[in-house]
C-alpha cells in the first residue's frame, strides 16, 4: 500500500502566518504539521509516500524532509500549481499509483490520534474498486462533509452532503480516505463546484451511489488544523503524541 498526503492549498484562514510559510509546515507541538501525517502512515507500515505540495515553501519541504531516508521512508514530491481543490490535488497522484494498487490519502492538516493500521487492514479486505473513509463524531458537522448512512446496509454511506445547513447526522467526513486506482476515473467524471474546485465529496459520492463507500468512525481525538483555534488545540494535544 502507498500513501499520499495532500499539502497544497493557500491556508487563507491562517493569514498572515500562511503568507510566510505553507500551512502544513507550521509548528504543531514540537514538529512541523506535515510530520504527523507521515508518522501515521509509517506506523501503518506505509513507507512509499507522495507529498503534493504547493510552489510556496517547496524548498523548505525538501530541506526538512529530503528523500525521507532519515525518517525511514521514501518520499516523492509533486507540485500543485494552483489551489483547485482536493480532487485536483489527488489527480496528481495518477502515475504514482500502479494499476490495481491501493493507497491511503491524508489531508495534511488533519491531525488525529487513532492508529491507521486497523482501518487500512479492513480496506485491504474490501473488493477492488471500492473505497473506505473515516468519520468523526463532532458538535459542528455543518462545517464539513456530512455522511447520510444507508439504512438498509449499515456498513455503507449512501450520500455525503458538503457543509449542509441542516446536517443529517452528527458525523463529519475526515480527510482520511482509502482508494485504489479507480479513484482517478471518478475524479475525471467530476466537474468544478460553485467554488471552482474539484470536490472530494463529489468523488466519494460516485462511490456512494454505487454502494461502494464503506466507513469507520475514529475513536480518539481528531481535528483539521485550518484555523487558529484548532491549530492551538492541535499543539496542545500533539505534545502527548507518542513517537
Ligand atoms: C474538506 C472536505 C470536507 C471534509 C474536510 C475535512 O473540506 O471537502 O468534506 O469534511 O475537508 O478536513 P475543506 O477543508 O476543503 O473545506
Amino acid at each position: 500500500m502507498k500513501g499520499v498526503i495532500l499539502a497544497g492549498g493557500t491556508g487563507t484562514r491562517l493569514y498572515p502566518l500562511t503568507r510566510l510559510i505553507n500551512k502544513h509546515l507550521l509548528p504543531v507541538g514540537n514538529s512541523p504539521m506535515i510530520t504527523y501525517g507521515i508518522e501515521q502512515l509509517k506506523l501503518a507500515g506505509i513507507s512509499d509516500i507522495l507529498l503534493v505540495i504547493s510552489k510556496q515553501s517547496a524548498g523548505l519541504y525538501t530541506d526538512f524532509l529530503g528523500s525521507g531516508s532519515t525518517m525511514g521512508i521514501n518520499l516523492t514530491y509533486k507540485i500543485q500549481e494552483e489551489a483547485g481543490g482536493i480532487g485536483e490535488a489527488l489527480e496528481l497522484a495518477r502515475g504514482f499509483i500502479a494499476p490495481g494498487e491501493r493507497f491511503v490519502v491524508l489531508l495534511g492538516d488533519n491531525l488525529f490520534l487513532d492508529p491507521l493500521k486497523p482501518y487500512a487492514e479492513k480496506f485491504q479486505r474490501q473488493p477492488a474498486g471500492t473505497a473506505r473513509i473515516l468519520l468523526k463524531k463532532v458538535s459542528d458537522p455543518g462545517r464539513y462533509g456530512v455522511p447520510v448512512f444507508d439504512q438498509d446496509h449499515p456498513k455503507l454511506i449512501s450520500f455525503i452532503e458538503e457543509k449542509p445547513q441542516q446536517p443529517k447526522s452528527d458525523y463529519c467526513v475526515t480527510g482520511i480516505y482509502m482508494y485504489d486506482d479507480r479513484v482517478f476515473e471518478h475524479i475525471a467524471a467530476t466537474n468544478p463546484s460553485d467554488r471552482g474546485e474539484l470536490e472530494i465529496t463529489d468523488v466519494n459520492n460516485l462511490y456512494a451511489m454505487e454502494g461502494k463507500l464503506e466507513y469507520d468512525i475514529l475513536r480518539n481525538w481528531w481535528t483539521d488544523a485550518g484555523t487558529f483555534d484548532s491549530l492551538l488545540e492541535a499543539s496542545r494535544r500533539m505534545k502527548r503524541f507518542k513517537r
